[in-house]
């Protein structure tokens, strides 16, 4: 959570349209809350499919482990066939949204459109997690304004006060589920979180841009998250793939629960 930046780190589980059951999803949970317990660092998010939200949070206790969903519409309630509200999010005890993912922008998401879901959700008290990143790297740097202007087209009409509960997330599109190797990504991710506060101040005040947390996504695994931590100035990460099985997850949990110590 935005207050506890200095203390805690963020481990969010994006499980995309994943698993493909039920009882699969409820498993997984149950492994994961069994891991957090010994993880006082972090704090854990699951972005679960919104059919699999009900179930789960049934299975809230505790604050080491929240539920997030993946998506939510802009209006509380009326004839928006398929959508789900931020207000249906909240009395479901969900209380993380990610918003503006770039699978959901290459479905034709543009930012006027993720920066009235991400004003509704956080009206409606969620904490929004707004991805942004650039599709291309170019060597000219031309991606620090696609960033800048991925941020200011979406959050620009946003009242100042709502920015306590906003969270965004660097995820460069080409790193996502890539594995991409020759770049220095956590020293690229210590560079953007600056730009990104930078970006933040201009919008909402310094004091608030300083304790935005900013994550890192984008193939994320066991053996780098704790660099992001460490090396990139990330309060977190946002973890995909890797958050699809106990085995592959849980080692990222406490590799970022011994790094967020470190830090202390
Ligand atoms: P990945 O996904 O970890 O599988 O790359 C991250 C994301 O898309 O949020």
């Amino acid at each position: 959570m935005p207050t506890e930046r200095k203390t805690k780190k963020l481990v969010v589980a994006n499980w995309k349209m994943n698993p493909s059951s039920l009882v699969e999803a409820t498993k997984l949970w149950a492994e994961v809350k069994r891991a957090v317990g010994r993880a006082p660092h972090v704090q854990t998010v699951i972005c679960s499919p919104s059919l699999y939200l009900s179930t789960l949070s049934e299975n809230l206790s505790g604050n080491r482990l929240l539920l997030g969903a993946q998506n939510c519409y802009f209006e509380r309630s009326g004839a928006y066939t398929g959508e789900v509200s931020p207000v249906q999010l909240s009395n479901l005890g969900v209380r993380y949204v990610i918003l503006g993912h770039s699978e959901r922008r290459a479905m034709g998401e543009n930012d006027e459109l993720i920066g009235k879901k991400v004003a509704a959700a956080l009206r409606e008290g969620l904490i929004v997690i707004l991805c942004v990143g650039e599709s291309e790297r170019d060597s000219e740097g031309n991606y620090f304004n696609t960033v800048k202007a991925q941020i200011e087209n979406s959050l620009g009409k946003i009242p100042r006060r709502y920015f306590l509960n906003l969270i965004v997330t660097y995820e460069p599109v080409w790193a996502i589920s890539t594995h991409a190797t020759g770049v220095e990504l956590p020293a690229d991710m210590l560079q953007m979180s600056i730009f990104i506060r930078k970006v933040m101040a201009g919008i909402c005040g310094k004091d608030i841009a300083a304790k935005l947390p900013v994550l890192y996504g984008g193939s994320v695994d066991e053996r780098d998250c704790a660099a992001y931590i460490t090396e990139g100035g990330a309060d977190g990460l946002l973890v995909g793939k890797m958050s699809l099985f106990a085995d592959t997850f849980v080692p990222i949990i406490k590799n970022v629960n011994n790094a967020a110590a470190s830090l202390d």
